[in-house]
C-alpha cells in the first residue's frame, strides 16, 4: 500500500528538478523565442538591430557578460524605458535568454 506513494513521490521529485535545472525546453523554448521577437523586438527591433532600446546582436552584446545581461532582463533598467521581466520570467530562463542572444537569437 506504501509503494504507490513512493512511486507518485519520487515522480514529483523528478519533475521538480527538471523544473529547476532551467534550461526551457518544448513549448515553454517556443514561447520564449517568440516572446523576444515580439515584446522586446516592440523596442529592441524586430530584428533586434536597436530601436528605441540598443542592438541585441551578438556584435552589441560582445563586451556584455551573461550575467549582467540575465540582470538587466530581470530587473530592467530603472529610469529607462528598460522594465523588468522579474514577474514573467524564470531566472534560468533570463539567463538562457542572455545566453542565446550572445549566440544569436533563434529563429
Ligand atoms: C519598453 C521598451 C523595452 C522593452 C519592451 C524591452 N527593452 Fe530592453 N532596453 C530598453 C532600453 C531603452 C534600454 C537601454 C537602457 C539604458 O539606457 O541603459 C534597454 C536595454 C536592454 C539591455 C542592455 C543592453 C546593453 O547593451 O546594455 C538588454 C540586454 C535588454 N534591454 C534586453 C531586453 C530583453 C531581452 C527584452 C525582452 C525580454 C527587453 N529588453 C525588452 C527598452 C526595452
Amino acid at each position: 500500500m506504501i509503494f504507490p506513494r513512493l512511486v507518485v513521490a519520487a515522480t514529483g521529485l523528478a519533475l521538480a528538478s527538471t523544473a529547476l535545472a532551467g534550461e526551457p525546453e518544448g513549448a515553454r523554448r517556443a514561447e520564449l523565442v517568440n516572446m523576444v521577437r515580439q515584446d522586446c523586438g516592440a523596442c529592441h527591433g524586430y530584428t533586434l538591430k536597436g530601436g528605441l532600446g540598443p542592438s541585441l546582436l551578438p556584435g552589441a552584446l560582445a563586451e556584455r557578460d551573461v550575467q549582467l545581461i540575465e540582470s538587466v532582463i530581470l530587473n530592467g533598467r530603472p529610469g529607462t524605458p528598460m522594465p523588468p521581466w522579474r514577474p514573467f520570467l524564470s531566472e534560468a530562463e533570463a539567463r538562457w535568454i542572455a545566453e542565446q542572444l550572445k549566440k544569436g537569437w533563434p529563429e
